[in-house]
């Protein structure tokens, strides 16, 4: 096929990594990408229907992309992801002019069904479970097409087995499956081999990687499936691949934190200091309602024994506010957890019921709209001291950092990230290539960034960036 295409992606990291899969398979198949819409043959959404509002994101967008579909004949639409594997009729009823809905495991048919448009019309095609077929569940032989090409995400689980009441993922995207860990460490080799220095682990609940894999080595008559947890191996294992600088990974569940990756952090220098580490309430009742399986004080403790092993980290969580049948005094519990757990930074979330999840049933707990916006401003006022206090403590210090490029703001001005995963502005001699590493003097500190003055250039990037997709 040949053609222009764009893809615009909703939600979290699986689904920006999947969007490198269909692009790359895009390419593969002879299309090459579109600057803008009004350039292209093909779009594809790749959805999230992780809260409400990202569905009505999606409809709002399908109406638009009608006209634009009308305007000129041979234009497709593609809707793949965790929406569409969710209500693919809905999609279906409400956007006639889709031509492919595709799911969370069917990735891997992207252009084929693209193809069969022609001759066969509008195809829906969603696997109910992953293939058990490891170049399918992970597909690192597919192609890729990576925006950047000194980072890189690397799949190491899918799916989730735990059953947080409020949560849709475990619904789209299946049983939780680890990726061989031999698997994991030749795709970081090959991204080396290209000059990726910095890779994110992927999974829903990293620190239980593997659990699955020994299960079934010792099912097998494997005696010696080690005891120890396999996440801690892999951090180690991957960080000593030759050229990688970063490894960074999301996310580890609380329940499941073992010292064991806590040290592993700790004696690995590649290993980012920097721990996302989901709360999502400080309330021991509501916790027990989430099933979340920690309370507040083994949350912390665990916090306190991360922060003594690992020097200087960084520490980021998830929130959730006005969970069905939270009171003021759960919630008041959720606002000292997070000052004591003086967090760099949140992502806060209004509850947002999902239809088909346990949460979701208890209609008559749910919380007042305006009860649960004023708890949720409450909680950002907390959140955002301990993180300016953070970054104001960082002030005069010399930081690593990888250059991402120009700022968005203000182009003359270079952001990147440190080590602690911040945002950092500064302003090198000469303009330095996304991907290089310098070091910066940290001069202040606000909530969401820093500042400084450029010290030196460590390491100056060879690889060319490409620019990112537009957005709709
Ligand atoms: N696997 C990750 C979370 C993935 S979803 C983990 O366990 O940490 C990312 C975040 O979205 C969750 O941590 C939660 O805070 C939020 N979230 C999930 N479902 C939600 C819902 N129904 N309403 C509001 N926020 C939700
Ligand atoms: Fe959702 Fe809980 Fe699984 Fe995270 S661990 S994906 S919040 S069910
Ligand atoms: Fe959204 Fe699916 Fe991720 S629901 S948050 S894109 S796993």
């Amino acid at each position: 096929m040949s053609g222009r295409y764009v893809v615009r992606t909703y939600g979290c990291q699986m689904n920006e990594h999947d969007s490198e899969r269909i692009a790359g398979l895009l390419e593969a198949d002879g299309y090459a990408e579109a600057d803008d819409l009004d350039g292209a043959d093909v779009v594809v959404l790749n959805t999230c229907c992780i809260r409400e509002n990202a569905d009505n994101k999606l409809y709002g967008n399908l109406g638009h992309l009608k006209t634009w579909k009308d305007a000129v004949p041979g234009r497709r639409v593609v809707v793949a992801g965790c929406l569409a594997q969710k209500d693919r009729d809905t999609v279906r009823e409400r956007a006639p002019h889709v031509d492919v809905v595709l799911g969370t495991h069917n990735v891997h048919r992207t252009a084929e069904l693209l193809g069969s448009v022609e001759s066969s019309g509008p195809v829906t095609e969603i696997l109910e479970e992953a293939v058990v077929d490891d170049e399918v569940l992970f597909p690192s032989a597919l192609p890729v097409r990576r925006e950047v090409s000194h980072s890189a995400w690397v799949t190491i689980q899918i799916g989730c087995d735990n059953n947080c009441a409020f949560c849709i993922v475990p619904a789209v995207r299946g049983d939780e499956v680890s990726r061989p860990f031999d698997d994991v460490i030749a795709e970081v080799q090959r991204f080396a081999d290209d000059g990726v220095t910095e890779v994110t682990l992927l999974g829903q609940n990293v620190n239980s990687y593997g659990r699955d894999l020994q299960l079934a080595r010792r099912r097998a008559g494997d005696v010696d499936a080690r005891p120890r947890p396999l996440f801690a191996d892999l951090l180690g294992a991957v960080g000593a691949v030759e050229g990688i600088r970063r490894v960074r990974f999301t996310s580890p569940h609380p329940k499941d934190m073992r010292p064991e990756t806590f040290e592993a952090m700790a004696s690995s220098p590649e290993v980012c200091e920097h721990l996302h580490y989901p709360l999502q309430s400080g309330s021991d009742r509501v916790l027990a309602l989430m099933h979340r399986g920690y309370t507040a004080e083994r949350y912390l403790d665990r916090l306190v024994e991360a922060r003594s092993t690992i020097p200087d980290l960084a520490v980021s969580t998830d929130i959730i506010v006005g969970f069905p049948g939270e009171t003021e005094d759960d919630f008041e519990r959720t606002l000292e957890v997070a000052a004591a757990a003086e967090y760099d930074y949140a992502y806060t979330f209004i509850y947002s019921p999902r239809p088909g999840t346990e949460a979701a049933e208890a209609v008559d707990d749910f919380i007042d709209a305006d009860v649960a916006r004023e708890r949720f401003d409450r909680l950002r006022v907390v959140v955002e001291r301990s993180a300016l206090a953070r970054h104001e403590a960082r002030v005069g210090r010399v930081e690593e950092v990888l250059v991402e490029g120009p700022s968005k703001r203000d182009p003359s001005v270079t952001s990147g990230r440190t080590r602690q995963n911040k945002l950092v502005h500064f302003t090198p001699p000469r303009p330095l290539r996304a991907g290089s590493y310098a070091t910066v003097e940290i001069t202040r500190g606000a909530p969401h960034f820093l500042e400084g003055n450029f010290v030196e250039l460590l390491v100056e990037a060879t690889h060319r960036t490409r620019i990112p997709v537009l957005s709709l």
